[in-house]
Protein backbone atom coordinates (compact mmCIF):
# COMPACT_ATOMS: atom_id res chain seq x y z
CA UNK A 1 0.00 0.00 0.00
CA UNK A 2 0.88 3.29 -0.73
CA UNK A 3 2.45 5.43 2.34
CA UNK A 4 0.62 8.40 1.66
CA UNK A 5 -2.19 6.93 0.09
CA UNK A 6 -4.91 9.52 1.92
CA UNK A 7 -3.64 12.10 -0.20
CA UNK A 8 -4.22 10.24 -3.18
CA UNK A 9 -7.80 9.60 -1.92
CA UNK A 10 -8.18 13.71 -1.34
CA UNK A 11 -6.65 14.22 -4.68
CA UNK A 12 -8.98 12.01 -6.09
CA UNK A 13 -12.41 13.62 -4.17
CA UNK A 14 -10.83 16.97 -5.46
CA UNK A 15 -10.26 16.65 -8.63
CA UNK A 16 -13.71 14.55 -8.83
CA UNK A 17 -15.68 17.95 -7.24
CA UNK A 18 -13.79 20.18 -9.47
CA UNK A 19 -15.10 18.19 -12.18
CA UNK A 20 -18.78 18.20 -11.01
CA UNK A 21 -18.85 21.75 -10.44
CA UNK A 22 -17.41 23.00 -13.90
CA UNK A 23 -17.28 19.51 -16.19
CA UNK A 24 -14.53 21.53 -18.49
CA UNK A 25 -12.18 23.04 -15.88
CA UNK A 26 -8.62 20.78 -16.27
CA UNK A 27 -9.34 20.85 -19.55
CA UNK A 28 -9.83 23.99 -20.16
CA UNK A 29 -6.63 25.19 -17.32
CA UNK A 30 -4.66 22.82 -19.24
CA UNK A 31 -4.90 24.58 -22.58
CA UNK A 32 -4.21 28.32 -20.89
CA UNK A 33 -2.69 29.72 -17.85
CA UNK A 34 -3.50 33.71 -17.86
CA UNK A 35 -3.00 34.83 -14.31
CA UNK A 36 -3.55 38.37 -13.38
CA UNK A 37 -1.44 38.02 -10.33
CA UNK A 38 2.17 37.06 -8.84
CA UNK A 39 2.12 36.33 -5.57
CA UNK A 40 5.60 36.07 -3.26
CA UNK A 41 4.68 34.75 0.35
CA UNK A 42 5.83 32.74 2.55
CA UNK A 43 6.45 28.91 2.79
CA UNK A 44 4.65 28.79 6.22
CA UNK A 45 2.12 25.98 5.51
CA UNK A 46 -0.51 28.33 7.30
CA UNK A 47 -0.57 30.70 5.01
CA UNK A 48 -2.02 29.02 1.35
CA UNK A 49 -1.78 31.54 -1.47
CA UNK A 50 -4.58 30.64 -3.48
CA UNK A 51 -6.95 29.93 -0.36
CA UNK A 52 -6.73 33.38 1.35
CA UNK A 53 -8.17 35.47 -1.45
CA UNK A 54 -10.28 32.92 -2.80
CA UNK A 55 -8.34 32.07 -6.15
CA UNK A 56 -8.85 28.83 -7.92
CA UNK A 57 -6.12 27.44 -9.80
CA UNK A 58 -4.94 29.24 -12.78
CA UNK A 59 -5.76 32.86 -11.25
CA UNK A 60 -2.59 33.15 -9.75
CA UNK A 61 0.88 32.75 -9.97
CA UNK A 62 2.86 31.44 -6.87
CA UNK A 63 6.26 32.02 -5.47
CA UNK A 64 6.99 30.98 -1.82
CA UNK A 65 10.25 30.98 0.38
CA UNK A 66 11.16 31.21 3.87
CA UNK A 67 9.78 34.62 5.48
CA UNK A 68 8.91 36.02 1.61
CA UNK A 69 12.15 37.53 0.90
CA UNK A 70 13.29 38.84 -2.81
CA UNK A 71 16.89 38.45 -3.14
CA UNK A 72 18.95 40.39 -6.01
CA UNK A 73 20.21 37.57 -7.12
CA UNK A 74 18.16 34.46 -6.41
CA UNK A 75 17.82 33.21 -9.88
CA UNK A 76 14.60 31.24 -8.80
CA UNK A 77 12.93 34.04 -7.60
CA UNK A 78 14.02 35.86 -10.40
CA UNK A 79 13.06 33.53 -12.95
CA UNK A 80 9.66 34.12 -11.59
CA UNK A 81 9.36 36.76 -11.34
CA UNK A 82 10.71 37.25 -15.07
CA UNK A 83 8.18 34.62 -16.28
CA UNK A 84 5.31 36.15 -14.37
CA UNK A 85 6.10 39.91 -15.97
CA UNK A 86 7.21 39.27 -19.52
CA UNK A 87 5.22 36.02 -20.59
CA UNK A 88 2.01 35.72 -18.71
CA UNK A 89 2.18 39.68 -18.54
CA UNK A 90 0.19 39.87 -14.75
CA UNK A 91 -0.63 43.12 -13.86
CA UNK A 92 -0.06 43.32 -10.06
CA UNK A 93 2.72 41.94 -7.92
CA UNK A 94 1.54 40.95 -4.60
CA UNK A 95 4.91 40.31 -1.49
CA UNK A 96 2.41 39.18 1.06
CA UNK A 97 4.05 38.09 4.64
CA UNK A 98 2.24 37.34 8.12
CA UNK A 99 2.44 38.00 11.48
CA UNK A 100 3.84 35.23 13.71
CA UNK A 101 6.29 34.21 11.03
CA UNK A 102 8.97 31.82 12.40
CA UNK A 103 11.74 33.03 10.54
CA UNK A 104 11.04 36.15 11.08
CA UNK A 105 11.11 35.40 14.61
CA UNK A 106 14.39 33.66 14.82
CA UNK A 107 16.37 36.25 12.76
CA UNK A 108 14.99 38.98 15.33
CA UNK A 109 16.58 36.27 18.01
CA UNK A 110 19.65 35.75 16.04
CA UNK A 111 19.00 31.61 16.58
CA UNK A 112 21.07 29.26 15.11
CA UNK A 113 18.99 26.65 13.41
CA UNK A 114 21.80 25.54 10.37
CA UNK A 115 21.74 26.78 6.92
CA UNK A 116 18.29 28.62 6.88
CA UNK A 117 20.61 31.32 9.17
CA UNK A 118 22.25 31.76 5.85
CA UNK A 119 19.03 32.80 4.15
CA UNK A 120 17.58 34.67 7.00
CA UNK A 121 20.43 36.66 7.38
CA UNK A 122 19.00 39.24 5.01
CA UNK A 123 15.69 39.24 7.28
CA UNK A 124 18.58 40.50 10.03
CA UNK A 125 19.46 42.76 7.56
CA UNK A 126 16.56 44.43 8.06
CA UNK A 127 16.60 44.39 11.42
CA UNK A 128 19.73 45.84 10.96
CA UNK A 129 18.91 48.45 9.33
CA UNK A 130 15.76 49.55 11.26
CA UNK A 131 17.77 48.44 14.69
CA UNK A 132 16.48 51.91 16.16
CA UNK A 133 12.82 51.42 15.54
CA UNK A 134 12.98 47.66 16.62
CA UNK A 135 14.48 47.45 19.33
CA UNK A 136 12.15 50.96 20.48
CA UNK A 137 9.42 48.64 21.38
CA UNK A 138 8.28 47.51 25.04
CA UNK A 139 8.62 43.39 24.33
CA UNK A 140 9.42 40.98 21.77
CA UNK A 141 5.70 40.51 20.26
CA UNK A 142 5.76 43.88 19.04
CA UNK A 143 9.17 43.83 17.73
CA UNK A 144 7.82 40.86 15.81
CA UNK A 145 4.97 42.19 14.51
CA UNK A 146 6.80 45.21 13.11
CA UNK A 147 10.17 43.17 11.79
CA UNK A 148 7.34 41.35 9.65
CA UNK A 149 6.00 44.58 8.40
CA UNK A 150 9.52 46.04 8.02
CA UNK A 151 10.19 42.69 6.05
CA UNK A 152 7.30 43.05 3.48
CA UNK A 153 8.35 46.72 2.83
CA UNK A 154 12.28 46.17 2.16
CA UNK A 155 11.16 42.93 -0.12
CA UNK A 156 8.72 45.16 -1.96
CA UNK A 157 11.50 47.76 -3.03
CA UNK A 158 13.50 44.89 -4.16
CA UNK A 159 10.87 43.85 -6.49
CA UNK A 160 10.64 46.82 -7.46
CA UNK A 161 13.97 47.48 -8.27
CA UNK A 162 14.70 44.39 -9.98
CA UNK A 163 16.10 44.65 -13.68
CA UNK A 164 12.59 42.90 -15.16
CA UNK A 165 10.31 45.04 -13.33
CA UNK A 166 12.31 48.70 -13.92
CA UNK A 167 12.03 47.65 -17.77
CA UNK A 168 9.02 46.70 -17.92
CA UNK A 169 7.98 50.01 -16.26
CA UNK A 170 10.48 52.16 -18.78
CA UNK A 171 8.36 49.81 -21.81
CA UNK A 172 5.29 51.16 -20.59
CA UNK A 173 3.72 47.93 -19.01
CA UNK A 174 1.15 48.27 -16.37
CA UNK A 175 2.43 46.72 -13.22
CA UNK A 176 1.88 47.09 -9.77
CA UNK A 177 3.80 45.97 -6.69
CA UNK A 178 1.93 45.57 -3.85
CA UNK A 179 2.67 45.39 -0.22
CA UNK A 180 0.31 43.36 2.07
CA UNK A 181 0.04 41.00 5.52
CA UNK A 182 -1.66 37.99 6.84
CA UNK A 183 -2.61 37.54 10.20
CA UNK A 184 -2.49 34.02 11.41
CA UNK A 185 -5.45 34.37 14.47
CA UNK A 186 -8.01 36.00 12.15
CA UNK A 187 -7.16 34.87 8.91
CA UNK A 188 -7.34 38.47 7.58
CA UNK A 189 -5.10 40.37 5.24
CA UNK A 190 -4.08 43.81 5.91
CA UNK A 191 -2.85 46.19 3.43
CA UNK A 192 0.59 47.78 4.65
CA UNK A 193 -0.17 50.86 2.06
CA UNK A 194 2.66 50.14 -0.26
CA UNK A 195 2.03 49.99 -3.72
CA UNK A 196 4.53 51.24 -6.68
CA UNK A 197 3.58 51.79 -9.83
CA UNK A 198 6.37 53.51 -11.47
CA UNK A 199 9.88 53.66 -10.91
CA UNK A 200 10.20 56.82 -9.52
CA UNK A 201 7.19 56.35 -7.07
CA UNK A 202 9.32 53.66 -5.05
CA UNK A 203 11.06 56.38 -2.78
CA UNK A 204 8.30 58.02 -2.20
CA UNK A 205 5.90 54.88 -1.27
CA UNK A 206 8.75 53.10 1.11
CA UNK A 207 8.84 56.27 2.97
CA UNK A 208 5.07 56.95 3.52
CA UNK A 209 4.58 53.07 4.41
CA UNK A 210 7.33 53.51 6.45
CA UNK A 211 6.21 56.16 8.14
CA UNK A 212 2.50 54.79 8.75
CA UNK A 213 4.06 51.15 9.88
CA UNK A 214 6.30 53.65 12.14
CA UNK A 215 3.30 55.29 13.88
CA UNK A 216 1.01 52.22 14.52
CA UNK A 217 3.67 50.34 15.95
CA UNK A 218 3.86 52.75 18.82
CA UNK A 219 0.44 52.89 19.48
CA UNK A 220 -1.26 49.62 21.31
CA UNK A 221 -1.51 46.58 18.55
CO1 LIG B 1 6.69 32.80 7.67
Amino acid sequence: MHLLSHLFTNNRKWAAEMTRCEPDFFARLSRQQAPQYLWIGCSDSRVPANQIVGLLPGEMFVHRNIANCVIHSDLNCLSVIQFAVEVLRVEHIIVCGHYGCGGVLSALRDEKLGLVDNWLRHVQDVRSKHHSQVVGLANEAQRHDLLCELNVLEQVVNVSQATVVREAWARGQVLAIHGWIYKLTDGLLRDLGMCVRAEAEIAGCYESALAQVATESGAAR
